[in-house]
């Protein structure tokens, strides 16, 4: 199973795990919007088998593309290091052990990385002051409903996600937008999933993509009987919000030197 930390922002992981663990379920954590963000005290990309980071260059730390796996389980370290290289292994004599792809990252974009690394918890303390701030103002707007995230996790905000009650702010969200500027860096986004997960017009072609992508897999959002599947699927947040609210919601592009 691939948990999605969007945003920046941790997923819940603890039913996850209690889920999958005894089923010998693998998780792979995509950590590509949230390095450095925590769960239960703990960097997210360590609960996983695997905790993949994008280094690309939009990301809290970049070394202009590619990214980093954490290898959480001793026996796929061997394995994770030559899916990187073509799975050709040095050790048995320079032969292919299977089909793998050249994902090396060059010694250049390594010291860089290595680089940014260092700078990250100063880079992510800003964004979460900046973060912070920001929402202390926003829930002061009737109709904004700023992120609100569960306790025991501590975000990274990659971008800065919030939800406009248009009735309630008494304007569209486009316009909203309009008179804030651009320069509030907010813009208009839709959740990819979030069709599928309400349904309406767009859920079969939303369906019928991510089938063809990921062919047999039951994701939650496409799978008709989720509730069946995961009676959690049915009642997590994420659910409830992209039903509530995902006509509104809104992200706001972020730095860690973007002040409110
Ligand atoms: C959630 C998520 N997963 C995976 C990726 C892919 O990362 P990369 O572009 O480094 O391959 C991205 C990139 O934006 C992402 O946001």
């Amino acid at each position: 199973m691939i948990v999605v930390h969007l945003f920046g922002r941790p997923a819940d992981l603890g039913p996850i795990v209690d889920l999958l663990r005894p089923k010998g379920i693998a998780l792979i954590e995509d950590c590509a919007q949230a390095h450095f963000a925590e769960y239960r005290g703990k960097k997210i990309g360590t609960f996983g088998d695997l905790g993949c980071f994008s280094l690309q260059q939009s990301k809290q730390i970049t070394c202009g593309d590619g990214g980093l796996t954490l290898v959480n389980r001793e026996d796929l370290i061997e394995r994770a290091s030559l899916f990187i290289d073509k799975g050709r292994s040095r050790k048995a004599g320079r032969v292919h052990l299977f089909l793998g792809a050249n994902y090396r990252m060059t010694e250049l974009q390594g010291t860089v990385a290595r680089a940014q690394l260092a700078k990250g918890p100063g880079l992510i303390a800003a964004r979460r002051n900046a973060a912070t701030s920001l929402s202390e103002r926003l829930r002061k707007l009737p109709g904004i409903i700023v992120p609100q995230d569960p306790a025991g996790t501590n975000p990274s905000w990659w971008l800065y996600n919030f939800l406009i009650d248009e009735p309630r702010v008494g304007v569209s969200a486009g316009h909203f937008l309009r008179r804030i500027g651009n320069g509030g860096g907010a813009r208009d986004a839709a959740v990819p999933a979030a069709p599928a997960v309400r349904g309406g017009r767009d859920r079969a072609s939303a369906t019928r993509s991510v089938r063809a992508a990921f062919r047999t897999a039951l994701l939650p959002t496409t799978c008709r009987r989720r509730s069946k599947i995961c009676p959690a699927c049915r009642n997590s947040s994420a659910a409830r919000s992209s039903s509530r609210g995902t006509a509104a919601s809104r992200l706001a592009t972020w730095t860690e030197s973007r002040t409110p």
